[in-house]
């Protein structure tokens, strides 16, 4: 048995690397659905179902718990796939399963605060507001998850999301750096221009960034603080398996990659960032 690690393709690669440091041992299954890359100018229905049938792999291969590595996942398809589906696939596969999120860990990390934590309401004046920027996929944007759940929490942080349709295509393709470089500081300064500064902090809300986070670093000024998911995401898996070890998760430190797409070495930039070349066999 495994962690079942899915994302619509290489961007969940970024919380991957951080998973497979922090639990070697572990035994980990990577799914990236490239055959149906990019989710973020998707429909919610399709979402879901491709949230779905990539989990149902995943189960199918051998996975135990799976992290969506995918914003955009997490934020239209989790709580349909917890409710309604994933009862019936522990029943099917007669074994513990669950499917986890990474919008959750990314707010905890921006408010400082547990995901149970709700503020009650004051009606004293904010003596200041601290703005956080949120770099995601127009589907991530279109829900305002971060907006929503941020405000239940912190009435002195403002979130602005910014879109950036087509960059997580981009690094999907393959594109080189001079070229995402061009659409990394467009939307910095789209959002710069929106809020009418630099935001305090900024979180990459979808995992693609990751990849070029030294590009968005480089169009926020220093004191921006950016918020990186993986890190996030395996500091609440780690609190999470240590109050639910009645998972397999193997451990042997199997590492297999999979995809719906083409099978193979993955681009330049994707190995550049992973440290060696990396191959996906099919799914
Ligand atoms: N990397 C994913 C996310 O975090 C999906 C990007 C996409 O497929 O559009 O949103």
């Amino acid at each position: 048995m495994a962690i079942g690690v899915f994302d619509s393709g290489v961007g969940g690669l970024t919380v991957h690397r951080e998973l497979t440091r922090r639990f070697p041992r572990r035994d980990f299954i990577y799914l990236a659905d490239q055959a149906n890359a990019p989710y973020g100018g998707r429909g919610g229905e399709d979402i879901v179902d491709l949230t779905r049938a990539g989990c149902e792999r995943l189960f199918e291969a051998g996975a135990s718990v799976i992290v969506l590595a995918c914003n955009t996942a997490s934020a239209i398809a989790l709580r349909r796939l917890q409710q309604t589906w994933v009862p019936e696939a522990q029943a099917r596969h007669g074994r513990p399963v669950n499917v986890l999120g990474i919008i959750v860990p990314t707010i905890e990390a921006a408010t400082g605060l547990p995901w149970t934590f709700e503020a009650e309401r004051h009606s004293e004046k904010i003596e200041a507001i601290d703005v956080t920027g949120v770099f995601c996929t127009a589907a991530t944007a279109m829900s305002r998850v971060y907006e929503i759940e941020i405000d239940k929490r912190r009435e002195d942080l403002a979130v602005f999301s910014e879109p950036c349709p087509g960059l997580a295509g981009l690094i999907e393709l393959g594109a080189p750096a001079e070229e995402l470089k061009v659409v990394v500081d467009d939307h910095v300064d789209a959002l710069r221009r929106r809020i009418g500064r630099h935001p305090d902090k900024a979180i990459l809300g979808c995992t693609h960034y990751e990849i070029v986070a030294d590009l968005f670093a480089a169009a926020l000024p220093p004191g921006t603080t950016v918020i990186h998911q993986p890190t996030a995401v395996a500091d609440a898996l780690e609190r999470y398996f240590l109050r639910h070890p009645d998972y397999d998760l193997g451990s042997s430190g199997g590492r297999e990659f999979l995809t719906t797409g083409k099978p193979g070495p993955q681009s330049d930039l994707v190995a550049q960032f992973w440290g060696e070349p990396l191959t996906f066999n099919p799914a």
